[in-house]
């Protein structure tokens, strides 16, 4: 699901690798605490990623922009409610459930389908240099 943009291509990676990490730690150690700190880190760094991809698809005129913005909005609200859902106490294996679901199915579709569109897009927008 490469972009062809380092930059981009390294944040994508990283995401991946961090949940991965996560959901390993949560599986085998202190559950809640791993969870908090999953559901931070990827607040933190979904908003940078998606803020340097907007940053661009604006720069390049992205004529799908406004959907895709919402899409990354839609996300970051996503994980804001499974951050209530963890501090009002739902049980942990809903609540993993639910981030394999809602964090870990969405963010596959997004950067291996959804992103591909304006990748598309830029190749056949920019010339070869
Ligand atoms: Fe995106």
């Amino acid at each position: 699901m490469a972009t062809g943009i380092p930059a981009i291509d390294k944040q994508h990676k990283d995401i991946f690798q961090r949940i991965n990490e996560f959901i390993n730690a949560i599986m085998n150690e202190n559950e809640q605490e791993n969870i908090e700190t999953l559901l931070n880190f990827l607040i933190a760094h979904a908003t940078t990623m998606f803020g340097d991809e907007e940053k661009m698809l604006k720069e390049k005129n992205y004529p799908d922009f406004a959907v895709h913005k919402a899409q990354h909005e839609y996300f970051i609200r996503t994980i804001e409610a499974l951050k209530r859902d963890f501090e009002s106490g739902i049980p942990m294996d809903k609540l993993t459930a639910d981030i394999h679901q809602r964090v870990c199915n969405w963010l596959t579709i997004h950067l291996s389908k959804t992103d591909m569109q304006w990748v598309a897009f830029l190749k056949t927008s920019t010339p070869a240099s």
